[in-house]
């Protein structure tokens, strides 16, 4: 496992997207990084965000990955940008970051028939404004309407999501959605955590909404990507192999992790200071 492709959450979210990018390209290593400790991060600054994406970003680079993926749109809104344009140059030149925004903005408007799409995210991402402004550069005529939701993270990360409890908070922040256009007919979970709320939130929103979640769509850009540049494709190791790191518990993080990843898993741990 010399030169994996590297996965990065703050938490355990992009283990939704490491399940649909294995299962469309099995055959490359991977290794996935979710900086437990330090989540969530949908609350904290700009600044925050951008060191602890770096931090990792380098880390995974320091296992041997030439390519490493943000499955997260927190760090994706607030890192992506700034570290492929200042800091790969400087401290990787031939390395690459993808995010997971640019793959979903790409598609989202061909699932839209009112031409209104609603985004549910994380305050980071909504603030970000990276949703409407990437949406509007290939579907100009759709308007975005961008409902923040910045309890569900922490009911998911500590295991709360199922419990009846959630159903309030879903029904809370899909209610907001609707309230800003009643004609919203494609919802984007842009959150990686979104995934395991994706009944109660189909289940809130009126009936005949289409609900997009992004792994799929992300693991066919990787595909895409792969196959456009085989330069990097040509140095990632193929032996079917994933690895998973945590920064706090693995206990914790082994018992949380299959419920994201459909798989039960043993993660090791990492100190990122
Ligand atoms: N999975 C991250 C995202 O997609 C969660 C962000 C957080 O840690 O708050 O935005």
């Amino acid at each position: 496992m010399k030169n994996p492709i590297g996965v990065f959450d703050s938490g355990y979210g992009g283990l939704t997207v490491l399940k649909e990018l294995a299962a469309r390209l099995p055959d490359y290593d991977y290794i996935y990084l979710g900086d437990n400790a330090r989540a969530p991060y949908g609350n904290r600054s700009f600044e925050t965000v951008y060191q602890y994406t770096l931090q990792s970003v380098q880390w995974l680079f320091d296992q041997g990955c030439p390519l490493v993926v943000l499955a997260c749109n927190t760090a994706s809104a607030k890192a992506l940008r700034t570290i492929q344009q200042l800091d790969l140059p400087r401290i990787a030149p031939d390395h690459r970051v993808l995010g997971v925004i640019r793959p979903t903005t790409e598609v989202v408007g061909q699932y839209s028939v009112s031409g209104k799409v609603g985004v549910l995210a994380t305050r980071g991402t909504v603030l970000s404004e990276s949703y409407p402004i990437e949406i509007a550069k290939f579907f100009p005529d759709v308007e975005v309407f961008q409902q923040p939701c910045p309890l569900w993270v922490p009911l998911i990360e500590n295991n709360e999501h199922d419990k009846p409890g959630a159903d309030y908070f879903v029904k809370t922040y899909v209610d907001q959605l609707m309230a800003r256009c009643a004609e919203i007919d494609t919802v984007v979970l842009a959150c990686t955590h979104y995934p395991l709320l994706k009944d109660k939130i189909a289940a809130a929103l009126p009936a005949g909404h289409t609900l997009i979640s992004q792994g799929e769509i992300v693991a066919e850009s990787l595909a895409d990507y792969l196959q456009r540049h085989p330069e990097m494709e040509s140095r990632l190791s193929k032996s079917a192999n994933v690895r998973f790191f945590t920064t706090d518990s693995t206990e914790d993080f082994d018992s949380h992790a299959s419920i994201f990843y459909g798989q039960n898993l043993r993660s090791n741990h990492v100190l990122l200071a």
